[in-house]
């Protein structure tokens, strides 16, 4: 089995409401990792406010915490912001760039999300790269251009040795949130076409090692056919990873 080591994550999003609540879940999340005894990186990423608190309690479970944005600036008068250093210094280890949320919603376009990767990357820290296209691309047939054209502008700079702290995950708009997981052979394909463009930009070597997550509504009914897709080595989970159980039956997919 030449595959990568799998990597599953929650994106906790704005989720859930208090403290004590985010306590609980990682508590439970970190229950669940604990009881399995799987060959699997797992993270989970939860809203900035509750960072210190879910690393304290996740401490020696073996589940790691990253962030859901960071700005890439390192200080100074950027009201309502969090510097990559500030979420680190917490002992957040990964943090989410380009999801399409923060593409849509809160106007980051692929200049920020180079900006994020690079300070992600200088920081020491694991940038999940989110790229994916629309319902309206999908249809049109563009997936893998939309892809290829987020990956270009967001690892612009970005230098071979550095992909080790990079992880790619494909969340095709129109499968997020929606109940509608891809099926595991559209994943596969656009897989396939995000590492074929890692092998033209970086060469052989480093895209048979960059690890692609799927996202949009995995659940586990739908984990292990994605995972046995060659070219996807893992999933970032919203919803499903909400609920310990879930998220727990997610990571030790079969
Ligand atoms: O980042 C994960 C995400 O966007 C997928 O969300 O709820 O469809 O699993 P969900």
């Amino acid at each position: 089995n030449t595959k990568r080591r799998a990597v599953m994550a929650g994106n906790w999003k704005l989720n859930p409401k208090t403290a004590a609540d985010a306590k609980t879940l990682a508590a439970l999340v970190g229950a669940a990792r604990r009881d399995v005894d799987a060959d699997v990186d797992v993270f989970v990423c939860p809203p900035a406010p509750f960072l210190a608190d879910v690393v304290r309690v996740l401490e020696g479970s073996g589940v790691a915490v990253g962030c859901q944005n960071i700005y890439w600036k390192d200080s100074g008068a950027f009201t309502g912001e969090m510097t990559a250093e500030m979420a680190k210094s917490v002992g957040c280890t990964h943090v989410l760039v380009g999801h399409s949320e923060r593409r849509e919603l809160f106007g980051e376009t692929d200049e920020h999300t180079r900006l994020k990767t690079r300070k992600a990357i200088d920081c020491g820290m694991t940038a999940v790269l989110c790229i994916g296209e629309t319902k309206t691309e999908y249809e049109a047939g563009q997936a893998r251009r939309v892809c290829s054209r987020q990956l270009e502008a967001a690892l612009e700079g970005v230098q071979a040795d550095e992909l080790s702290q990079v992880i790619v995950a494909y969340e095709p708009v129109w499968a997020i949130g929606t109940g509608l997981t891809a099926t595991p052979a559209i994943a596969q394909s656009v897989h396939a076409g995000i590492r074929q463009w890692f092998r033209e930009k970086y060469g052989d070597g480093a895209a048979s090692k960059i690890r692609i997550q799927y996202g949009g509504s995995v659940k586990p009914e739908t984990v292990d056919e994605l995972m046995q897709a060659p070219d996807v080595d893992g999933c970032l989970v919203g919803g499903a990873s909400l609920v310990a159980e879930q998220f727990g039956r997610i990571f030790n997919f079969d």
